[in-house]
């Protein structure tokens, strides 16, 4: 009985007492993923360029779970900064949540170039910076957020799709290089969400409208992806549950990297 109501616990806290430190987290995605982890017990710092909305996320989840530091992942120093406030307030970093990410029509060099900093360069950032805390502590889970554009072409622009097959890149990369420390390096792949970045890429500000178009091209049908799917998942490979697994992209696409619709094998009768 007693192991049972410990295994309970272990359930419904599942990252009680880390840190975590999530880019990108004054919204969407990174938002939801600090409110998870905040529920299931962690120290939340959210680094962001959104100042006012992180404040306010902070609120929600409330003062003793959770602070905000403002932070562009494209700068070495802040991303330091960053790290370094978490290890301060909290003596130490657990997770680190590489999430900020952007996506942009992409014709001119310049926005290409943007896109690279953040999606890539600000990965680089901060798997570096938050590697050095962990590797004296000898433990840490890094998770960064991909796309299925890590696996399939056309899904995104062409700095888009070349910045999420570079993050893949990036964490094969360092998974292994920091194995040796005990730190896990994972990252996640998430089919098309209805959250602030995919309304202003597709124009359409309804919610609705988007999961509904979104899901007309999707494989799994009868459910909408979400982003707590996405904040699920990151808890899983934060938390003791993931402890073995390293180098993964975890895609969450209900299938969708995996079929060539064009053969249509499996039609369904009111399908067209
Ligand atoms: N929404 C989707 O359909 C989808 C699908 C696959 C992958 N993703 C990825 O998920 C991640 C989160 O995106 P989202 O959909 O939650 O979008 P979002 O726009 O809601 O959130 C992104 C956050 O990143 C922050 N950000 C942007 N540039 C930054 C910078 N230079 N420094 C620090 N923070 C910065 C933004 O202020 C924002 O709060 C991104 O990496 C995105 O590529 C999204």
């Amino acid at each position: 009985m007693a192991a049972t109501s410990s295994f309970i616990s272990s359930l419904t806290k599942r990252v009680e007492g880390k840190v975590a430190l999530i880019t990108g987290g004054a919204s969407g995605i990174g938002e939801c993923t600090a409110k998870v982890f905040a529920h299931h017990g962690a120290k939340v710092v959210i680094a962001d360029i959104q100042d006012d909305l992180g404040h306010s996320v902070c609120e929600d989840i409330g003062s003793s779970n959770c602070s905000y530091v403002h932070c562009n992942v494209t700068n070495e120093d802040h991303i330091k900064s960053a790290v370094e406030k978490a290890v301060a307030t909290h003596g130490k970093l657990d997770i680190m949540f590489n999430n900020a990410g952007i996506i942009i029509i992409d014709n001119e060099k310049s926005d290409f170039e943007r896109v690279l900093s953040v999606n890539v360069t600000g990965v680089f950032l901060g798997i570096k910076h938050a590697a050095r805390v962990m590797v004296p502590a000898r433990s840490g889970s890094i998770i960064s957020t991909a796309s299925v554009s890590s696996t399939i072409a056309a899904a995104g622009t062409h700095a888009y799709c070349a910045s999420k097959h570079a993050v893949l890149g990036l964490t094969r990369n360092a998974a292994v290089e920091l194995g040796q420390f005990g730190i896990r390096i994972n990252c996640l792949s998430p089919y098309g969400v209805a959250t602030p970045l995919a309304k202003e890429f597709n124009g359409d500000n309804d919610e609705e409208e988007l999961e509904k178009s979104m899901s007309s091209l999707a494989n799994l049908k009868g459910v909408y992806l979400k982003a707590e799917d996405i904040a699920n998942a990151a808890l899983y490979l934060a938390s003791e549950e993931g402890r073995y697994v390293s180098g993964l992209n975890l895609l969450i696409d209900g299938g969708f990297t995996v079929v060539n619709p064009s053969f249509h094998l499996f039609q369904y009768p009111n399908d067209s």
